[in-house]
């Protein structure tokens, strides 16, 4: 079944907790955390601090992605916060075995994402090491961006190229109730979706009506 993680950059931040239980009990099946720092991505967000005040709000799958730079900087405090999984930018480590294990090292998930111009011949070395990769269907930065559908088949070829290797994955960036039928017909596992969930009146409609989509 697919799974739908929204992504809390869209939740209000003035009613953060609440907006993130709220959505615990609109059916998440995990939160997406959106990390920027100004650097890697022309945006910033939030860091370490605000995860770990809501880690005992929610038991919720906590799967941080890092639009940062130097990714190896910021393993240890988001592990402390409360992550789950990490997910790091392929176009912001050279070493992404080696990061890899530093995360599982801790105890906990690591994920690859590549950027819209990035090939997924860019994953093929992480593949027997990472759980899972995150195929960016928007140029990062910014909630709210237009689904890119040329990305979609990157999907298939990143399950060709990990052959018989179990591997999640994931797609992030205008997952609405429209797009998110595409991506699960390419064989995506994880759907990301910010504004499309955060954006309307009810958190659990909105979930319900992309999970439906997915789903038919
Ligand atoms: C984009 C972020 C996404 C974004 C998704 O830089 O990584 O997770 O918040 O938001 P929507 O679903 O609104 O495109
Ligand atoms: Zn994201």
């Amino acid at each position: 079944m697919i799974k739908i993680a929204p992504s809390a950059l869209s939740a209000d931040f003035g009613n953060f907790r609440n907006h993130i239980i709220e959505v615990e009990k609109a059916g998440a099946d995990m939160l997406h955390l959106d990390v920027m720092d100004g650097n890697f991505v022309p945006n910033l967000s939030f860091g370490p601090d605000l995860v770990k005040s809501i880690r005992n709000d929610t038991k919720l799958f906590f799967d941080c992605h890092l639009m940062v730079k130097n990714p190896e900087m910021f393993i240890e405090p988001f592990v402390k916060a409360g992550a789950d999984s990490i997910t790091f930018h392929a176009e912001a480590v050279s070493d992404m075995v080696a990061l890899i294990e530093k995360i599982h090292s801790y105890g906990i998930e690591a994920a690859v994402a590549i950027n819209p111009a990035t090939p997924a011949s860019a994953v093929k070395e992480v593949l027997p090491y990472a759980d899972m990769i995150l195929i960016m269907s928007v140029v990062p930065g910014f909630g709210g961006q237009k689904f890119m559908a040329e990305v979609l088949p990157k999907a298939r070829e990143i399950r060709a190229m990990a052959g018989g290797e179990k591997i999640k994955l994931q797609i992030d960036g205008g997952i609405n109730k429209e797009t998110a039928a595409y991506a699960a017909e390419s064989g995506i596992d994880i759907l990301v979706a910010g504004s499309a969930v955060f954006g309307g009146p009810s958190l659990k409609e909105a979930i319900d009506a992309i999970r439906n989509s997915a789903e038919k």
